[in-house]
């Protein structure tokens, strides 16, 4: 899926489509690596002045939680290679694979997130089929947004996801709990926004959830979450 969408991308950034500076460096820095044993990089995501209402400690702290997921990654990486290959006993080995759906998930959903936003570009494109669809589908845009939002702040930790899925083209509003479970298997994550407390309670306070849902809808970069759909 994430090389589907950067091959996408990439189609599109020669035909012209503006997916803004900071999604466009971020996005190379994702290409696929010829070495599928490399470690995997931090992307080098950089939202320069910051992002209206989003404080520039949170998303600094944020973006360092992100690089956290990414070692963790590439340590447990190694660690269940090593165990799968020495035939370390079943309930390490079963230890290491519930960890790496945790912070794999939480890695490549954090890129998924921050690929998001933008200060600029952000709105959406007049007649997009996603756009077609979301209004097909929930009736409106706006009534979409509504049962959205409610995604984002139903109680929990985890992420609320605008999900496709490839096989019918079906549109959902998806709930993933922690970074890995929960997760429509195969569906296309569109648009994600992270709802763990990390990602508003230092601008929001623990009951702001919803404000924080707010404040990102004018900052979601459409240019991306199109080039998913
Ligand atoms: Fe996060």
């Amino acid at each position: 899926m994430e090389r589907r969408t950067l091959l996408g991308t990439l189609a599109a950034g020669t035909a012209g489509l503006a997916l803004g500076a900071h999604t466009t460096k971020a996005l190379a820095a994702a290409s696929p690596q010829t070495n599928p044993l490399a470690d995997y990089v931090a992307r080098p995501f950089d939202f320069g002045a910051g992002l209206a209402g989003l404080s520039k400690d949170l998303l600094a702290e944020h973006l360092t939680l992100y690089k956290g997921y990414v070692g963790r990654t590439n340590s447990l990486l190694k660690d269940l290679l090593a165990a799968e290959k020495e035939g370390k006993k079943p309930a390490m080995v079963q230890e290491l694979h519930r960890r790496l759906g945790f912070e794999f998930s939480g890695m490549r959903l954090h890129e998924w997130y921050f690929e998001g936003l933008s200060a600029t570009a952000a709105k959406p494109t007049e007649n997009h089929p996603l756009h077609q669809a979301i209004a097909a589908t929930w009736g409106s845009f706006d009534l979409w947004w509504t049962a959205f939002k409610a995604t984002c702040t139903m109680p929990g930790i985890g992420w609320a996801a605008l999900v496709k899925d490839p096989t019918t083209g079906r549109l959902m509003n998806a709930w993933f709990q922690d970074h890995e479970n929960a997760i429509p298997v195969g569906a296309q994550a569109l648009l994600v926004v992270d709802v763990w407390e990390h990602a508003y309670v230092k601008d929001y306070g623990a009951t702001g959830r919803g404000k924080y849902v707010d404040a990102i809808k004018p900052l979601i970069h459409w240019g991306a979450v199109e080039h998913r759909f």
